[in-house]
């Protein structure tokens, strides 16, 4: 839940910025159940509704996708509820869009944030458990997807690997914690290697499916069919390898993307970028050469300041706007694909 107070331009009072995290939930099943998401979201969202006068809200902003449609739906029809109720109008917003904006919200003082402007053309990278996409932004109105994964998202990728290897979810923080552990001296002899798919492909596409047999593979080797378990070194020397081969993979495509488009700046969003290994693989390839946006560490994985942000952008453009007597809101989520970004 979010409460952004906005002077009309791009600069942002947050007055609540909260997070009602789910993990202690899904952690015991290994992933994100989306029935339990949908009770967890309609348990969560009256008690946000305490933290909020309904006087100072002139707009609601509410993700309709993409994402588990249980959990949406229970948003979606929440929002619209409240929009009636209080007589505001509602901005059904895209959730990628908001991890877009989320890397340009920049701050000099506590909870005062402005939009830093984007040098166009831009590419954003955006790499989540369920995206992994290059977005090429010609201009503040043109978006367009020019890369996207076949099979397997990154933090999926992550994520399963973790699982395989015994370690609880979210997977991608906890091989991170592993990785950051890597001694050359005492690991590399372990002479753990691992594909980076694609990563010659002549397109901008991603697939992280193998790369997941291949761990899958590894560890069945090295356990002897899975009857003995993975000592902490071994997985340390996995997970860096793997945090390596994907770090490579993203490197390598948004080069490219950065190449073919001329680009001169790049965003990135999604949970996956809390890596210190991709974050600080991209910003030494791309820090120096063009702008480089990254999200600060409250906006990184998912939230709904980014959402409040990337809402109230799309709500000037006044077609997107909902009123609240308005029947059509499936009709509005429908437009959805892209036009979502403008
Ligand atoms: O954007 P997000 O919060 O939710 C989705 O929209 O999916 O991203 C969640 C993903 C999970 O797959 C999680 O493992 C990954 O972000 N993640 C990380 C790290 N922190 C979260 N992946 C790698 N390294 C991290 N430190
Ligand atoms: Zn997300």
């Amino acid at each position: 839940m979010s409460l952004l107070q906005t002077d009309g331009g791009t600069s942002f009072t947050i007055l609540a910025h909260e997070v009602a995290s789910q993990i202690d939930v899904h952690k015991e099943w290994g992933g994100v159940v989306p029935m339990l998401a949908k009770r967890e979201h309609m348990n969560n969202l009256p008690l946000m509704l305490e933290k909020i006068n309904p006087e100072n809200v002139d707009l609601i902003a509410v993700t309709y996708g993409p994402g588990l449609e249980p959990a949406l739906w229970t948003g979606i029809l929440f929002a619209k509820d409240l929009a009636k109720r209080w007589g505001v109008p509602l901005v059904p917003t895209d959730h990628m869009a908001g991890h877009i904006y989320s890397s340009l919200l920049k701050s000099d003082e506590p909870n005062i944030y402005y939009l830093a402007p984007i040098t166009y053309p831009g590419i954003a990278l955006l790499i989540s458990g369920g995206h992994t996409e290059l977005v090429l932004m010609k201009s503040p109105s043109e978006f367009e997807v020019i890369g996207n994964t076949r099979d397997d998202a990154v933090g999926e990728c992550f994520d399963k690997c973790a699982r395989m290897m015994g370690l609880p979810y979210p997977g991608g923080p906890e091989i991170g914690k592993l990785a950051s552990k890597w001694d050359v001296a005492k690991h590399s002899q372990f002479g753990i290697t691992l594909p980076r798919p694609m990563i010659h492909s002549k397109d901008l596409d991603f697939s992280f499916s193998g790369l997941k047999t291949a761990v899958l593979y590894l560890i069945r080797e090295r356990t002897d069919g899975n009857k003995r378990e993975l000592s902490e070194d071994e997985k340390i020397a996995i997970s860096y390898e793997l945090e390596q081969a994907i770090t490579e993979v993203l490197v390598k495509k948004v080069g490219d993307a950065v190449d073919k488009y001329e680009a001169r700046s790049l965003l990135v969003g999604g949970g996956v970028i809390a890596s210190k290994s991709i974050r600080d693989g991209l910003t030494s390839a791309f820090g120096d050469k063009i702008e480089l946006h990254l999200p600060d560490k409250r906006f990184v994985t998912d939230n709904a300041t980014m959402i409040g942000i990337a809402g109230y952008l799309r709500s000037r453009n006044e077609s997107n706007i909902l009123q609240p007597d308005s029947p059509n809101l499936e009709a509005l989520c429908a437009k959805g694909n892209l036009s979502i970004y403008k």
